[in-house]
């Protein structure tokens, strides 16, 4: 941070009397991410309508400020200013945006203003001037006027790449959409949008001179039959390109090459090893079927492709994909076999360094650089190649030690497509846990790393893939408010950083975001599981950690509302119901409504077979069922007995159902909690209790049920579908709540 010297007198004076100042800083302000100097006074600046904006000579970006800043003044107050700048210095009710022509200050930074005479923001380009107008938009009331708190801000921020990736492949979003997404990056300072076109299920961008890309590989077949799909013309392109740069963001469009291809391959098969015909994937995953690394045509194709986005994107960077390469059809393709004899590669990993090499070659040749995820380290990294870190940081830090320029978006933080809240409450995501306290926390800068090689690391990025976004409302749930702590991390000073004080100020920005018609994650009240069961009656406590919001419920079977009860002690039950319930934020955001099953039952009866045998008796259905319902006994291809609730190692069939039959041994009266997290179609039952059902196929969550139970022996039932080749299956339970553990073998007869 460098100071002008005007600025630093009047930021001494303030810091000698400002501990009351700062005492209510928080009160007043609230800037996501933190800046890096802010000194509050007491007072508030009112500006009427007829404010005037006033440029100094030399101020960059001027129409893109004065029509940003007039608009958004327009959203936030109702307050229209002019869109035209004040040819004279106006005396008072004014803007002024001055230009610092001091070498010494950065291409982001800016200064804040807000006094009695009015708003003076500085900055050196337009990038600093528009952080400026964000810091302002963000301390002015909601509907109020425009009241501004008196208040000096010197800022700038920690890293060069703040970044937001989006998957607009596995699920496609419009043109309006990405718009919204960039607006919402612009509000906190993020400066680069990486936007993921190219994938096996879906090629998104318009490429002229080879048209089937989008007529074929932009379309798939879903499994229930329908064609879902559509890609961005280049005019949209050049739309969203114009539309970010006006925001200050640069898109950085990714290819995807030579894996996540089945898209291209299906409208171009001759690129790849095998034969095709292949068609567009409807399933997640990684596919065997890439781009072909001995065919010269591969690298012709990818070089016209190349061309075209070049063209369409003047960011310094094109990122070229890289993960997730499987090596199988090369190692038995003879054009590739033979494309490392002649180039003298050991190994397939070395094909692929080849590959991108090559890639990158052509890339340089036209003035632009490579960013590629972690996996083109392996076989050795192209020379001038950023690497972005995503499995872990230790990509990064490897390509840091070798002196290239680094990007972290490790899976444990920045993974926007990850739960941020438990997994049995939350709508389904891929897996993972990244609350928003956990991208909050996250450093960048690796502690392994020297001053000198921590130079390397350029930033950060969240990661927003979309196989379980199927619509842009689940992707603004995804990304607000954890976009929120991200930019903190990448703007705000490390010493900046502090968790209690940025959950007050999300106070605000939660008014923001729901201004702004952000479908917001607002935390759901923790406490009951799925299905409840009882005997006499229930007492249900519930909580919510967010300040300055209640809890709402119903216990009529309709959704929770204005009207409906609020929480203030534990919900007893006397009968069988359906408690529906939901957190509601002071700023008006509400948090998706969780429904509980409350089932009065009479006490379980244990048992009284005797001789047991340890272990379950299972039975194997051959068969790709959707549901349990659709599982007959027709084809039954194996029984046997297990210890553990498993699908076993040694099946061949990929699809079928196995039903698990037995007695569940209860050491101690408790009440049970049965836990299943799995991907297809699941149901536990003890006795004739349906005691937890996960339905969906290919919906990886977890489903909690609780009943009580005195010592005994009970009997137990699991049917599980297996109709994703990845399926898994965890069946556990506790009688603490919590501790959840498999079943173990000891407790299990038939
Ligand atoms: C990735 O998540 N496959 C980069
Ligand atoms: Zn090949």
């Amino acid at each position: 941070m460098r100071t002008s010297i005007s600025f630093l007198i009047l930021f001494s004076m303030q810091v000698m009397n400002t501990s009351t100042a700062i005492a209510q800083a928080n009160k007043s302000v609230s800037i996501i991410p933190k800046p890096a100097r802010i000194v509050e006074a007491t007072g508030s600046l009112s500006l009427k309508e007829d404010v005037k904006i006033f440029f100094s000579e030399g101020v960059d970006d001027k129409e893109i400020l004065l029509s940003y800043l007039s608009d958004q003044l327009n959203e936030l107050t109702g307050v229209r200013i002019p869109k035209k700048g004040s040819r004279k210095l106006p005396a008072s009710n004014k803007i002024i945006f001055k230009k610092v022509n001091d070498h010494n200050w950065g291409e982001e930074e800016y200064s804040l203003i807000v006094d009695a005479t009015g708003v003076l923001i500085e900055a050196k380009s337009g990038k600093g001037f528009f952080y400026g107008i964000q810091s302002l938009l963000q301390i002015i009331p909601i509907n109020a006027g425009i009241k501004i708190p008196y208040v000096k801000i010197l800022d700038e921020p920690r890293y060069k790449y703040r970044g937001m990736h989006l998957d607009v492949c596995r699920h496609f979003f419009s043109v309006d959409f990405i718009k919204k997404y960039i607006d919402l990056m612009a509000m906190y300072k993020m400066n680069t949008f990486h936007w993921h076109l190219t994938e096996d299920q879906g090629w998104r961008i318009e490429i002229k001179k080879y048209p089937k890309l989008t007529d074929i590989g932009a379309w798939r077949i879903e499994k229930d039959g329908t064609r879902y799909g559509g890609f961005y013309t280049q005019d949209q392109i050049k739309e969203i390109v114009k539309y970010a740069s006006d925001r200050f963001i640069t898109v950085i469009p990714e290819i995807e090459l030579p894996g996540h291809s089945v898209a291209a391959l299906s409208a171009y098969p001759h690129l790849a090893c095998v034969d095709g015909p292949f068609n567009v994937e409807n399933e997640w995953g990684v596919f065997k079927d890439v781009y072909c690394a001995g065919k010269e045509g591969t690298f012709s194709f990818l070089e016209d492709v190349l061309l075209e986005v070049i063209d369409l994107f003047p960011s310094k960077y094109i990122h070229i994909g890289g993960d997730e390469c499987p090596k199988t059809n090369w190692e038995s393709c003879d054009l590739c076999q033979k494309r490392m004899k002649e180039e003298g590669l050991k190994n397939e990993h070395e094909l692929q360094s080849y590959f991108i090499q090559r890639i990158e070659k052509f890339l340089l040749s036209k003035n632009r650089k490579i960013i590629g995820w972690d996996e083109i380290l392996e076989g050795g990294l192209a020379p001038e190649a950023t690497v972005m870190s995503w499995r872990g940081t230790e990509g990064g830090i490897e390509a840091a030690k070798q002196h290239h320029d680094v990007i972290m978006t490790p899976g444990s933080h920045c993974y926007f497509d990850h739960y941020q809240d438990d997994n049995y409450i939350e709508p389904t995501a891929i897996g993972g846990f990244s609350p928003l306290q956990k991208v909050y926390e996250f450093e960048p800068t690796p502690s392994e790393l020297n001053e000198d090689e921590a130079k390397y690391i350029l930033g950060a990025q969240a990661n927003v893939w979309t196989e379980y976004m199927h619509t842009s409302d689940r992707v603004e749930y995804m990304i607000a408010p954890r976009i929120c702590a991200l930019a903190e991390v990448v703007w705000s000073g490390k010493d900046q950083r502090n968790w209690n004080d940025f959950q007050t100020r999300m106070g605000h920005h939660y008014e923001l975001l729901h201004q702004k018609d952000i479908n917001s994650f607002i935390q759901a009240p923790h406490g009951g599981v799925n299905k409840n069961f009882f005997f006499d009656q229930m007492k249900l406590p519930f909580e919510v950690k967010l300040e300055d919001a209640k809890i709402r419920y119903s216990l009529d079977g309709t959704d929770p509302d204005d009207n409906s009860t609020i929480y203030t002690k534990p919900v007893v039950l006397k009968n069988t119901s359906t408690i529906k319930l939901q957190t509601v934020h002071k700023s008006g955001l509400t948090s998706k409504i969780r429904s509980l099953e409350c089932i009065k039952i009479s006490p379980l009866v244990s048992d009284t077979s005797s001789g047991l045998a340890t272990g379950l008796k299972y039975k194997i259905i051959k068969g790709k069922f959707n549901n349990i319902a659709e599982i007959t006994n027709d084809e039954v291809m194996e029984c046997g007995v297990l210890d553990k609730i498993k699908f076993p190692k040694d099946i061949e069939e990929e699809f079928y159902a196995m039903e698990i039959t037995g007695f569940i041994k209860v050491d101690k009266k408790a009440t049970y909690t049965f836990f299943n997290y799995a991907i297809d179609p699941t149901q536990i039952s003890i006795g004739n209790q349906l005691i937890v059902s996960h339905e969906g196929l290919n919906s990886r969550h977890e489903r909690r049920g609780r009943i009580h139970m005195d010592e005994g022996i009970y009997p137990i039932k699991i049917v599980m579908i297996k109709n994703t080749p990845y399926a898994n299956q965890q069946v556990s339970w506790c009688s603490n709540y919590f501790d959840q553990i498999p079943i173990k073998s000891e407790n299990l007869f038939h």
